[in-house]
């Protein structure tokens, strides 16, 4: 069987755009989201839709990601792209625990549970890592603290399996900041919030794809999103968290 490529959160605005780069490309590819339906359309409407297969399964707890790793099987894997995720905007104290613990499922762990199972045969296959993280991964995020742990986590570990697996595996840790697609609906922020850094969805899988064709690495993709880490890395924390505070608490 020809080895495919696992996309997570298929159905969203990276995640269509990473399916029809890679489709383009030549590879079978295996796409994932919750809804059926839209799994299906997508599918039809890549390049040789037969190549490709689609799965079914929600990543916010044990048992949906043990199904995705079942219906997986044995299916050779030359690529997995960890790209599902989503954030949760309001007061730490205001946002329903039981979320924040599906937040932290969907962004962190799955894609640690879903890398670990399926790194011997990546490697086998000398194919690629592409853990989607975030700029939030990058500074602490008044109103998106839970969201900015879990991108802080992904980040963390990515950075460091990627110096593990030097030479045997490419990896590319993506770091964007705010760009236009179902995120910002599905966290609730505030319509404005980061509205001059915000980036079309095709520069940042374009940006993506160039650093996985140059070894892998950590890539912030854009112009404008490289401004935001600039001063992510530059401004003196206390200011940068009072304007983020000021910005990002504007609906509360
Ligand atoms: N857009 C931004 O501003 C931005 C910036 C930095 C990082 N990111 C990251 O980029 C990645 C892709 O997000 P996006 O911007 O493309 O947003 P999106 O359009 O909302 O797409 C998110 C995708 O993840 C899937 N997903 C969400 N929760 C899931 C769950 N519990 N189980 C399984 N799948 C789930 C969604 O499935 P459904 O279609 O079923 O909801 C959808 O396919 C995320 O990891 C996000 O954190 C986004």
């Amino acid at each position: 069987m020809k080895a495919h490529v696992l996309i997570t959160g298929a159905t969203g605005g990276f995640g269509r755009l990473f399916a029809d780069r890679l489709a383009r490309r030549g590879h079978a590819l295996l796409l994932h989201g919750r809804d059926p339906e839209r799994l299906e359309h997508l599918r039809k409407g890549l390049p040789s839709p037969g190549h490709h297969r689609t799965l079914v399964a929600n990543l916010d707890h044990e048992s949906g990601v043990d199904t995705l790793i079942e219906d997986i099987g044995e299916t050779p894997l030359e690529g997995l792209v960890n790209n599902a995720g989503f954030g949760l905007w309001g007061r730490f104290a205001s946002v329903p625990v039981e979320w924040q613990c599906a937040m932290l499922y969907t962004d962190l762990v799955a894609p640690m549970r879903l890398t670990h199972m399926l790194l011997p045969r990546l490697i086998a296959n000398r194919g690629f890592l592409i853990n989607v993280s975030s700029l939030a991964g990058e500074y602490p995020l008044p109103w998106m603290s839970g969201y900015a742990a879990a991108k802080a986590g992904l980040s963390f570990w990515s950075e460091a399996l990627a110096c593990e697996l030097a030479g045997k595996l490419r990896v590319v840790t993506l770091a964007p900041g705010p760009s236009p697609t179902g995120f910002r609906d599905v966290s609730g922020m505030p319509a404005r919030t980061g509205g001059f850094f915000r980036t079309a969805p095709e520069v940042v899988i374009d940006r993506a794809m160039h650093c996985l064709d140059h070894g892998g690495g950590y890539c912030v993709p854009g112009w404008r999103h490289r401004l935001l880490w600039l001063m992510q890395k530059t401004i003196p924390r206390s200011w940068g968290l009072r304007i983020l505070a000021r910005q990002m608490s504007r609906s509360d």
